[in-house]
């Protein structure tokens, strides 16, 4: 009988160690270490014994590209973070905290795209699952499979049986190979079970995607490695109180990583936003003060957001600066630069920025947008809902030229503003706008003198 051997494995980056250490070298984690049985008694033998692949150089020329056909999840935002549908034989792991909807989009998923799914859930019992569907009510389907199941070899067993198109794993912290003894979530099983699930995957060419739990501060649990292994990752986020749900892919190796798609959590499972500038302008009857309308673009699509300044004097000695969903370095640096090249005095105000909607906002473009909101609050003077902004600003108080200009302009207009303010370097725009005005300045304060005359 083969000796039973242990290691030490970091619970926060996998790193083993063959004795326990206080501080993990790789990570710097402290106190991460926990003891894992690695091996069991002649288990190294692989549970997948699929029909081996021999792997031969092939002449880049003669590679058949259009072997990789996608399929579509029939749900426009995932095939949208996916790069345009599921490729086949990859592995795809959706991350998120607990009850921000990755099983309700999963079996969304499932019940929709045409394919036979194995739905295997090592949370749930199918009596949950079922009600659950019965919640999303989704058209019937006869070719989705529920197993509840925490096994792996179980499953690769049910898998042969089945065949299925497409496996779903919720989640893969629940899963458990005979061949480890370490618990189910353990650092080893998880590697182990993933690596199982990517050989699986390879050889059969059948896409599987993995739930992946995330630790509390955010980032995906389970060692790295597990990241690397995978072809997409992708992230559900969003806060689980508020309605609107944001899945961002944060590695793809199949498509941009840029992408973002956006539910909303109904009574009836989560529902595709197509119009999702709609959600983040805020619909009111009397304007107010303090908000302007930011026209940024995730990824590739054009949204138009709204971005709530509220300043007022400080009450306490050092002012308060304040960012939601927007770099606080970038804010401080926008106050400087309004301060400095418009003379506002903003050294004795509290400064608080939101950007509306719970989202997070990286786009430069913003910046306009958000001094202007600044400038708002501090007078007490509204701004019309029909005008937006889409220019970076500088430390010269300059209006810096954007990206993708043309995009921006072309959804403000779509969405009915009256006027746009962007920078009068934005080069080429010789397109002609028949219902918005486009409005070209170089400096910030030209700008205000336009706006507040
Ligand atoms: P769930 O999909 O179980 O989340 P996760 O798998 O990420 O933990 O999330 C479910 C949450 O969404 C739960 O709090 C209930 C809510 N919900 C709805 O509001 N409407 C629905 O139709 C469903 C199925 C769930
Ligand atoms: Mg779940």
């Amino acid at each position: 009988m083969a000796k039973t051997r242990t290691s030490f494995f970091c619970q926060n980056c996998g790193y083993q160690s063959a004795k326990w250490v206080g501080k993990c070298p790789s990570c710097n984690e402290w106190n991460s270490f926990a003891e894992e049985v690695i091996v069991k008694e002649d288990s190294t033998k692989k549970i997948w014994q699929g029909n081996t692949r021999k792997s031969t150089p092939a002449l880049l020329e003669d590679i058949d590209s259009s072997q990789v056909e996608r399929f579509s999840s029939n749900n426009t935002e995932l095939d949208r973070v996916l790069g345009g549908g599921l490729v086949p034989g990859s592995l795809v792991l959706i991350g998120g905290e607990p009850g921000i909807g990755k099983s309700t989009l999963m079996l969304q998923l499932s019940l929709k795209v045409k394919r036979k799914v194995l739905y295997v859930s090592g949370e749930e019992s199918e009596q949950q699952i079922k009600l659950r569907a019965e919640r999303i009510t989704a058209p019937a389907k006869d070719n989705t499979w529920i197993l509840s199941e925490t096994d792996l070899d179980q499953i690769f067993q049910q898998a042969k049986l089945i065949e299925p198109e497409l496996i779903i794993i919720d989640s893969i912290q629940t899963l458990t190979s005979k061949s480890l003894e370490s618990v189910a979530g353990s650092v080893g099983q998880v590697r182990h079970c993933a690596g199982e699930l990517l050989r699986y995957a390879k050889q059969t060419n059948v896409p599987v995607i993995l739930v992946g739990h995330i630790t509390k501060d955010g980032a995906l649990a389970g060692p790295k490695v597990l990241e690397h292994m995978v072809d997409t990752v992708l992230q559900f986020e969003g806060d689980s109180r508020m309605l609107y749900r944001l899945l961002r892919t944060t590695k793809n190796r199949f498509g941009s990583t840029a992408e973002l798609g956006i539910y909303e959590m109904t009574g009836k499972g989560l529902r595709n936003v197509d119009n999702p500038s709609e959600i983040l302008i805020s619909q009111r009857d009397t304007p107010v003060s303090g908000v302007s309308i930011g026209a940024t673009i995730e990824g590739n699509r054009p949204l138009m957001i709204e971005i709530q300044s509220l300043v007022g004097a400080a009450a306490y000695g050092t002012p308060q600066r304040t960012s939601t969903g927007f770099d606080a370095k970038r804010l401080n640096m926008l106050l400087a630069v309004l301060e400095k090249r418009t003379g506002l005095k903003l050294g004795t105000q509290d400064v608080f920025v939101n950007m509306a909607g719970g989202i997070r906002v990286d786009d430069p473009a913003v910046d306009l947008a958000v001094c202007v909101a600044v400038l708002s609050s501090l007078h007490d003077i509204s701004i019309s809902d029909k005008v937006c902004f889409a220019a970076e600003v500088g430390l010269g108080g300059e209006v810096r030229a954007v990206n993708r200009i043309e995009n921006r302009i072309a959804e403000a207009e779509k969405l009915g503003f009256e006027t746009i303010y962007i920078s009068k370097y934005n080069k080429n725009l010789d397109k002609e706008y028949n219902s918005i005005k486009v409005k070209a300045f170089g400096l910030l304060p030209q700008i205000f003198g336009d706006l507040f005359g």
